[in-house]
């Protein structure tokens, strides 16, 4: 199961899954592109399901977790990956409304996630849970977007409280903390143009990381390939970007 299924990481990712044989349920506020990642999923050959849900709503997430079993009987891996910037302003710019949309978005969105699929995982035996930070709690986000880095390192915690809280009862729980990824995030959070050159001009490999890029590592964290790792986020940040 994939949120923000619809665009970006979350769609490459859902398309590397149905490469690999996976029955995808391709979930996102945007109900038309989830619905045309479903196609993509099953144009390569797997099956998919596209459910339109608001992961700022418990009863949402609880709804897409209910169909998804009644579709698919059991939930194996589910990779949280919608979430935003919003917009970008500096510190003293953060009205109460930036914030907390930021922090509906991108921590309850994945505690909802967490917190309502976890039973049926324990019941089944096992699953994995592949939550989205970013190198932005890294660099706390200064002059454009403390909200937000904010709000991913409150995810990497929680990924951290939770893998360590099932460690010991078949649950994996990891996140991801990419550098800037060429998806529609850049536009949906107000990067500049002279902004994002001067992104890649901090990162040594002078270019953004591709969605393809995650979604193999999201692959990969899911697998069985690697069962050791729990708990901890993992960088994709092209040499650095630290600044
Ligand atoms: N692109 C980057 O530079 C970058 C870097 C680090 C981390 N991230 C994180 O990666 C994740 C995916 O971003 P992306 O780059 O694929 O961006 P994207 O904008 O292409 O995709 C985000 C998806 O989330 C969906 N979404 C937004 N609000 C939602 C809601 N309330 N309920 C359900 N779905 C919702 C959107 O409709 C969209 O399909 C996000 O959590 C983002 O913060 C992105």
């Amino acid at each position: 199961m994939i949120t923000g299924a619809a665009s970006g990481i979350g769609r490459a990712t859902a398309l590397i899954f149905a490469r690999e044989g996976a029955r995808v349920v391709c979930a996102d506020i945007d109900a038309e592109g989830g619905a045309e990642t479903a196609r993509q999923v099953e144009a390569a050959g797997s099956e998919a399901i596209a459910l339109r849900v608001d992961v700022t709503r418990r009863d949402q997430v609880r709804a897409m977790i209910g169909e998804a079993i009644a579709r698919f009987g059991r939930i194996d891996v589910l990779f949280n990956s919608a979430g935003s910037a919003l917009r970008r302003c500096g510190f003293l710019e953060i009205d109460d409304a930036l914030w907390d949309r930021s922090y509906d978005l991108n921590v309850k969105g994945t505690f909802y996630g967490m917190q309502e699929v976890l039973p049926h995982m324990l019941a089944a035996g096992g699953g994995v849970i592949v939550n989205m930070a970013s190198m932005a709690h890294r660099r706390g986000g200064p002059g454009g977007s403390v909200h937000y880095a904010s709000a991913k390192g409150a995810v990497v915690t929680l990924t951290m409280g939770v893998a360590r809280e099932f460690a010991d009862r078949g649950i994996r729980c990891l996140s991801v903390s990419p550098a800037s990824v060429e998806t529609a995030f850049q536009a949906a959070s107000g990067t500049s143009p002279e902004m994002e050159a001067r992104i890649v001009a901090g990162i040594p490999m002078k270019r953004m990381a591709e969605a393809d890029e995650i979604g193999e590592l999201v692959v990969f964290l899911a697998s069985d390939a690697c069962q050791f790792m729990t708990a901890d986020t993992v960088y994709v940040s092209g040499g650095g970007g630290y600044r």
